[in-house]
């Protein structure tokens, strides 16, 4: 496994394996890992020849209250655990690597990004206004980095890989968009880099979000109650727990809008925050 900091390295430890005709398989990440991200890696190494992890902590996909100073960095405990998964190349750029621009206008380090209209607009889009343009350019600049044949995404964040998925389509990014199954604590809990903000009494509070999302989703296939029903007593039961929601939408599962009763492919998706800590999770169903 090697380390490398800056794009012309990157290049350069790849070149090598384009000329002898390897696939290369690519997870960004933030870094902070833990066995959700490492899932991830598995999956990129069964798929491709050589895989590259990015770390990198992206500022432009969070608001001005949200946690990007705080967000935790690990790089030493990274790369460890990355050494076990048989990752062959890290790249972990600083920030002015990726945003020449950054330290003259940190609010908006690229004149250009990437918008994918419609489905960054409810969910997560609505709250977090401005993310999603901020992913979608992240990932178009570390896919031109990088180049990769396949890049792994996970369902936990269902909306970011439907708007890459969509994004890779209509730019004809030459790029096969892999999605991986969510990995959980033995308490059902997602795993999440920001589960690390919470006590463990919190983590096993933090397990009813994804108890109320089955509640819902059996609600569904057993056809008791309607999609606002179950929507609003779901809001219901996890206020009574504690939580403060910030949205729990059944949505079609490809387009994310509002489900109509006639959908096939549902998904449901909650973000709730427990103190300060904002968590997501989802469940999808087909009826
Ligand atoms: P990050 O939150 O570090 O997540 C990196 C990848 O790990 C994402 O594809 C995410 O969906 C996946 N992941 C996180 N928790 C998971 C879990 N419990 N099970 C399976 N996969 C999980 O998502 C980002 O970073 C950023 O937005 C990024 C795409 C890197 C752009 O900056």
């Amino acid at each position: 496994m090697i380390t490398v900091k800056t794009i012309a390295e990157l290049q350069q430890a790849l070149l090598e394996h384009r000329q002898t005709g390897k696939t290369i398989g690519f997870v960004p990440t933030m870094g902070n890992l833990h066995q959700g991200h490492l899932s991830l890696v598995d999956k990129a190494k069964e798929m491709s020849d050589v895989v590259v992890v990015s770390l990198f902590v992206n500022p432009t996909q969070f608001g001005p209250n949200e946690d990007f100073d705080s967000y935790p960095r690990t790089f030493d405990a990274d790369c460890e655990k990355l050494l076990n998964h048989d990752t062959d190349i890290v790249f972990a750029p600083s920030v002015e690597e990726v945003y020449p621009g950054f330290s003259d206008n940190p609010a908006r380090p690229n004149l250009t990004s990437v918008h994918v209209a419609d489905l960054g607009q409810d969910h997560c889009g609505a709250s977090r206004p401005g993310h999603f343009d901020g992913v979608t350019t992240i990932v178009t600049k570390l896919f031109n980095m990088v180049r990769p044949d396949i890049a792994i995404f996970g369902q936990k964040d269902f909306q970011q890989l439907a708007i890459i998925r969509r994004m890779v389509q209509d730019l004809n990014m030459p790029v096969t968009i892999i999605g991986a199954p969510i990995l959980r604590e033995a308490n059902g809990l997602a795993m999440s880099s920001r589960n690390g903000y919470l006590s463990q009494e919190q983590k096993d509070h933090a397990a009813g979000i994804q108890r109320v999302l089955q509640w819902a989703k059996e609600q569904l296939a057993n056809h008791k109650l309607s999609f606002d029903q179950v929507e609003q007593s779901a809001v219901n039961q996890l206020t009574e727990q504690g939580f403060r929601v910030d949205y729990f939408n059944i949505a079609n599962a490809d387009t994310l809008q509002v489900a109509e009763t006639s959908d096939k492919n549902l998904v449901i998706l909650a973000a709730a925050f427990l103190g300060k800590v904002r968590l997501i999770d989802n469940v999808t169903l087909t009826l």
